[in-house]
């Protein structure tokens, strides 16, 4: 049949197929919270501005109210007919309290509407996405602080570097997500926009008080140009590579944790319940959760990419093409928030291999910029020192002796400014409190900075 919404100009019913392609309600209903909060916000408007009775203001929110419980109750029956979460709402809430409800839509068009709906779920979906980032970093600060004077292997081209503390590490995750907060936050202030008022495109003729509508939702202000409000979507753009930075972050960390649960590194144990295993080799406990969200990754860039691709050539105001909106940045919000949750959950739990971590930074020459940093202190020039330093690391490959195992008289062979005051530069200990000053993995900085840390978390 023809939709009772806007069949007035046409002489033939919608393609059974068209109506189905067209359709958007199996997807947006998840927006009908707000489509109703979003309705009655209009109505309060309308019914301020004298053009509705408060007895048809009050019978519309009593209407919407009961299609709000009928749907949490799963007894609506939405129609693809009907398109759309916005017309099967207001169809339903005519059928309820009758020609009142045809009065809801006055001033208003599904261009506007829609609009306002998206920002308001995404909005909501910030704040759960901020809190679960606030918890991830809480557990990777406590972590942090607890091991602040374990010794691991730092990397560069995933060859051991130098030494760094555990604690340090986590900090530098902390610290991808502290940027992301602030982005986050950021990107929420350009969501709190509300484009209702706008109408189709050009306002609307009714006396309409969009400051009033926008202090009911809990808008920062109404946006300021009509053609413009419907039409921007720049903001679920930004919504997605938000979320991309964030995915791109835990997808590193996945990598890191992926690589350090295997037997070649042993630096950390997951969690059981996070792993999974194999059903034919009865040894095996796979990381599946970090797997999982380094390969989701590529899907939220996906989206990114699509919804980039989606607005890049439409012409002012609406277009249909927009409805393809809701699909990328849906998929967006539960993969973020579920990859946050699992990490969130999981983070509190990870347990560091001491042993290992420390044999391991014993490994491969890490404390090779040590040495070179006390010849200089004994005068010689960096460069010079390098190539003694490395003159040495070449005799340990020969012999398989770390610097700290050789004797002075070995080490003299390189440098006579060698003397038994280097042993103490060579240990590990040494070398991570060395780098003492601000941003540096020392153990008093970490636990300085994790202080620091702890206390943006708390004033968030
Ligand atoms: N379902 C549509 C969307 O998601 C709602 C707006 C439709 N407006 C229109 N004039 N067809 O964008």
């Amino acid at each position: 049949s023809t939709n009772a919404s806007w069949g007035g100009r046409f002489s033939e019913p919608t393609d059974a197929f068209v109506a189905r392609y067209t359709a958007s309600v199996d997807f947006d209903q998840r927006m009908y919270r707000q489509d109703i909060q979003g309705s009655i916000a209009h109505a309060r408007m309308l019914a301020k501005v004298g053009v509705l009775t408060a007895q048809e203001r009050d019978d519309i929110i009593r209407g919407l109210e009961e299609v709000r419980i009928e749907i949490e109750r799963g007894e609506f029956q939405w129609s693809v007919a009907l398109e759309d979460v916005h017309m099967n709402i207001e169809s339903a809430l005519t059928r309820k309290i009758g020609i009142t409800g045809k009065k809801l839509h006055t001033g208003r068009s599904r261009n506007d509407q829609v609009a306002t709906d998206i920002r308001l779920y995404l909005r909501d979906e910030c704040d759960v996405i901020a809190a679960e980032l606030t918890r991830l970093q809480q557990g990777l600060v406590e972590l942090a602080e607890k091991e602040a004077d374990t010794i691991m292997p730092g990397f560069t081209h995933l060859q051991t570097a130098q030494p760094v503390t555990f604690g340090h590490h986590l900090l530098a995750w902390n610290a991808m997500l502290e940027r992301d907060y602030s982005r986050l936050v950021d990107c929420r202030k350009r969501i709190n926009q509300l484009p209702l008022g706008a109408a189709a495109l050009a306002g609307t003729t009714y006396p309409i008080d969009r400051f009033y509508t926008a202090e009911l939702l809990g808008f920062d202000a109404p946006t300021e140009n009509s053609l413009d409000s419907v039409s921007d979507r720049d903001f679920a753009i930004e919504f997605t590579s938000v979320a991309s930075l964030i995915m791109m972050h835990l997808s590193r960390f996945s990598e890191e944790l992926v690589l350090w649960a295997s037997a070649q590194f042993r630096f950390v144990d997951l969690p059981d319940r996070f792993c999974t295993g194999s059903s034919i080799m009865p040894q095996k406990k796979n990381p599946d959760v970090p797997e999982l969200v380094r390969g989701k990754t590529g899907r939220v860039y996906g989206h990114l990419m699509a919804l980039l691709t989606l607005m890049k050539s439409q012409p002012l105001a609406y277009n249909k093409d927009n409805q393809e909106d809701k699909e990328p940045l849906f998929d967006t919000v539960d993969t973020i928030r579920d990859s946050l949750r699992a990490f969130a959950d999981m983070v509190p739990h990870l347990m560091a291999r001491k042993a290992d971590m420390r044999e391991a930074a014993k490994r491969g020459f890490s404390t090779a910029t040590d040495l070179a940093d006390y010849l200089v202190r004994k005068g010689i020039a960096f460069r010079d020192a390098h190539e003694i330093v490395g003159k040495s690391v070449a005799y340990g490959v020969q012999t398989s002796k770390d610097l700290s195992e050789m004797t002075l008289a070995e080490l003299q062979q390189f440098s006579d400014q060698i003397e038994n005051d280097v042993f103490e530069v060579l240990t590990l200990e040494g070398s991570v409190a060395a780098r003492n000053h601000i941003g540096g993995t020392a153990p008093d900085q970490v636990r300085a900075a994790a202080g620091r840390a702890r206390a943006a978390l708390e004033a968030r």
